[in-house]
């Protein structure tokens, strides 16, 4: 009874193979979140060094959640493998700016994962999906509110809007 005791793949393919790409996303990332970190902690900015450590291990968290949900749905998931990481960053509001876009490609992507398993019937995967589309209207937020704090506060010192960066 070989049928029997393999499990089922209740994933669909095209899904699958989208969340795969996913997970390199997140796993992507949780790299690049983690040289922001070395870039703040480097130069003493603590609570936005807490802010990035903080997010790389998110990520991660992000990419393992999609990473344990392939193999349960009987699916394959894939070990990525990271490319080339940014270390160079030429200010705080430059990284705060970054991020911000790294998060909207996330978003992007999310959608496509979401639109794929709507459109293929997935409906395990649509329910699965919709906690990461909630997290990114979050995540931009954090960091549109951020920015917006940057903006407002103009010349004051960098340290002084590091101060107010959130670490939880
Ligand atoms: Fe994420
Ligand atoms: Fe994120």
């Amino acid at each position: 009874m070989k049928t029997a005791i393999r499990k089922e793949m209740t994933i669909q393919t095209e899904v699958m193979d989208l969340l795969n790409q996913q997970i390199a996303l997140e796993m992507h990332a949780s790299a690049t979140y983690l040289a922001m970190a070395s870039w703040c902690d480097q130069r003493d900015y603590t609570n936005s060094k807490t802010f990035f450590y903080n997010q790389a291990e998110e990520e991660r968290a992000h990419g393992m959640k999609i990473f344990n949900f392939v193999n349960t749905t009987g699916g394959a998931a894939i070990s990525p493998s990271i490319p080339t990481v940014n270390n160079d960053f030429e200010s705080l509001t430059q990284i705060f700016e970054a991020s911000l876009e790294q998060e909207i490609k996330v978003t992007e992507s999310i959608y496509k994962c979401f639109k794929a398993a709507r459109n293929t019937g997935d409906y395990a995967s649509e329910v699965f999906l919709q906690w990461f589309v909630t997290e990114q209207v979050e995540e931009e937020d954090t960091l549109r509110s951020i920015l917006g704090m940057i903006d407002l506060m103009g010349d004051m010192p960098l340290k002084m809007i590091d101060e107010r960066i959130p670490t939880e």
